[in-house]
């Protein structure tokens, strides 16, 4: 099965210019997502995890269904503001301005190891920042993964753990 199938290309969105990729049509697909998802399995399980980290909103939907796959826990890696308690905070670059990825700070045990999850790596910020914040947390990040790829915007260079994807695009 192609995966590339089951996802649509919006154009401009979220504005003009951005060519979307759209997972909802293969979340919407019942044996395109077990597929996706037996497929990301294979590649996150080489890693031995103890614990996958989702990034909010999109990386949940990835995240959750492999921890329950792989008998691992699940981690959210939320935007700021969001998760109760006492957290620590990484800020990115935007295009403009920052933002900041939130962690609570008991969220992994020391030397746990790592998987960060999302469903598309575009210029990397996000997962780097995320990387990093599980890192300042005490996690010892083994890998990281997501379904979809934009290799023209080379975001693999920002990521310094091993990355792996489904599918790419370069355009
Ligand atoms: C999108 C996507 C990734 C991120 C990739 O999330 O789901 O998380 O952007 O971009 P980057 O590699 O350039 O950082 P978005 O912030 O749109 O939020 P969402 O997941 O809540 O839809
Ligand atoms: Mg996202």
């Amino acid at each position: 099965m192609d995966i590339k199938d089951h996802i649509r290309a919006i154009p401009d969105f979220p504005k003009k210019g951005i060519l979307f990729y759209d997972i909802s049509t293969l979340l919407s697909h019942p044996d395109a997502w077990q597929v996706a998802m037996g497929r990301m399995a294979k590649i996150v399980g080489q890693h031995r995890p103890d614990i996958l980290v989702g990034i909010e909103s999109r990386g949940f939907l990835v995240a959750a269904p492999l921890a329950l796959k792989l008998g691992c826990g699940f981690v959210m890696a939320r935007k700021r503001g969001k998760l109760p308690g006492k957290t620590v905070e990484h800020e990115y670059d935007l295009e403009y301005g920052t933002d900041a990825i939130a962690l609570q700070d008991d969220a992994l045990a020391p030397g746990q190891r790592v998987v960060v999850l999302d469903d598309l790596l575009a210029t990397g910020g996000t997962l780097n920042a995320t990387i990093e914040l599980c890192k300042k947390v005490g996690g010892n990040v083994v890998g990281a993964a997501g379904i979809i790829e934009l290799t023209f915007l080379n975001g693999r260079s920002r990521i310094d753990v091993p990355f792996d994807s489904l599918i790419s695009y370069d355009a």
